[in-house]
C-alpha cells in the first residue's frame, strides 16, 4: 500500500498471533537471530555479515526514509525473498498467516515500534526512465554516472566498485559491526537485480549503516545515471573472492 504507515503503532499486540509469530520464530529464525532477538544465535558466530539485532528496531531494506521503521511488506519481502549473498535464506515455504505472526514477534523485541514518531509513510519510486531500455543509451548515461561515482561513492565502495574504497576499513554501523561497503559489481545484490531496487536504497539508504540517502545529493537524473554506470560494470556470475 502506497503512502502507507508502517502499522498502527498504539494497536494492541494480538496475544493469539503474537503465540504463533513466537512458533514460526522459534522453528524458524532463531538458530540465527538469537532468542532474545539479539542476532546472536547459535549459528551467528561463523557468519558475516551477522544476523540483524531486532532489539534496536533499525533495518537496512525499507521503503521508508532513513531511521524510520519498514512497513510490513518491507519486512515481508525480506523475509519471503532473503537477502542475496548473506545466510539470510528465502522463508517461501511459510505461509502468508505465519509470515504476519512472525512479523508482529519480530516487532516485540524493540520498543521503537511502540513510539509513533518512528513511523513513516512509504516514499514515492518513479519507475525507470525509458531510455533504460536502449542499450546505446543506458551506456552514454553510464558516462555520466561515472564520473558522479568518483566523486560520490568511490571513497567508501572503491574505484572499481569492488566495495574496498580508502574509507571501507574505518565504517562502523550501529550494532558496532565493521560496517562493510557492498561490492556493486556483484549481480544480485541484497536490494534487488533491478535499476528500480538500486535506486530505493540511494533514496532511502540503509539504516544502521553509513549508507545513507542521496536524495537531497543527487538529482534524480543523476542518480539513475549512477544506477546506469553500476550496471554496467556488473559481473556476469559475482565477485571472483
Ligand atoms: C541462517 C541464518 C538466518 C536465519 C535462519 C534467519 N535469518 Fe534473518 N538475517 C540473517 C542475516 C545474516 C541477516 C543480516 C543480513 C545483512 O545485514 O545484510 C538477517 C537479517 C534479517 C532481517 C533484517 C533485514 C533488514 O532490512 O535489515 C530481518 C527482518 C530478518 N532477518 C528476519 C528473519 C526471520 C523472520 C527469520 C525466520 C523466519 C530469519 N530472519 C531467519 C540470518 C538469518
Ligand atoms: C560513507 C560510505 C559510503 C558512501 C559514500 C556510499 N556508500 Fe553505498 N554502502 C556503504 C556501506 C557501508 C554499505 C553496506 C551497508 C551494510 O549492509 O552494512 C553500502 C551499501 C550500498 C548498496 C546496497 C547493496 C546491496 O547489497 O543491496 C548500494 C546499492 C550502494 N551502497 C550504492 C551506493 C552508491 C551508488 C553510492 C554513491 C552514490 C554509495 N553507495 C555511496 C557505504 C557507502
Amino acid at each position: 500500500m502506497a503512502g502507507a504507515l508502517a502499522a498502527d503503532p498504539v494497536a494492541p499486540l494480538d496475544f493469539n498471533l503474537y503465540m504463533q509469530g513466537k512458533f514460526v520464530y522459534e522453528r524458524n529464525c532463531i538458530v540465527c537471530h538469537g532468542q532474545r532477538g539479539d542476532g546472536n544465535g547459535e549459528m551467528s558466530p561463523t557468519l558475516k555479515p551477522k544476523p540483524r539485532s531486532f532489539r534496536e528496531g533499525m533495518f537496512k531494506f525499507r521503503t521508508t526514509p532513513y531511521g524510520m521503521l519498514p512497513t510490513d511488506d518491507d519486512l515481508r519481502r525480506t523475509i519471503t525473498h532473503g537477502l542475496s549473498g548473506t545466510a539470510m535464506g528465502a522463508f517461501s515455504h511459510l505461509q502468508s498467516d505465519e509470515v504476519e505472526a512472525v512479523i508482529a514477534y519480530v516487532k516485540s523485541f524493540s520498543r521503537r515500534w511502540r513510539k509513533p514518531e518512528n513511523y513513516a509513510p512509504t516514499m514515492e519510486f518513479p519507475a525507470a526512465p525509458e531510455w533504460y531500455k536502449t542499450a546505446e543509451a543506458v551506456k552514454t548515461h553510464a558516462l555520466e554516472g561515472k564520473k558522479l561515482f568518483a566523486t560520490n561513492c568511490a571513497a567508501c565502495h572503491g574505484e572499481k566498485a569492488d566495495g574496498k574504497g580508502a574509507a571501507a576499513v574505518t565504517l562502523k554501523d550501529i550494532w558496532g559491526l565493521p560496517a562493510a561497503p557492498a561490492d556493486l559489481r556483484q549481480p544480485h545484490p541484497r536490494c534487488g537485480d533491478g535499476p528500480e531496487d538500486l535506486f530505493r536504497v540511494l533514496a532511502t539508504g540503509l539504516s544502521g549503516t553509513p549508507m545513507v540517502s542521496f536524495e537531497k545529493v543527487l538529482s534524480e537524473e543523476q542518480r539513475w545515471d549512477v544506477i546506469a554506470y553500476v550496471l554496467s560494470i556488473r559481473l556476469p556470475s559475482g565477485p571472483v573472492l
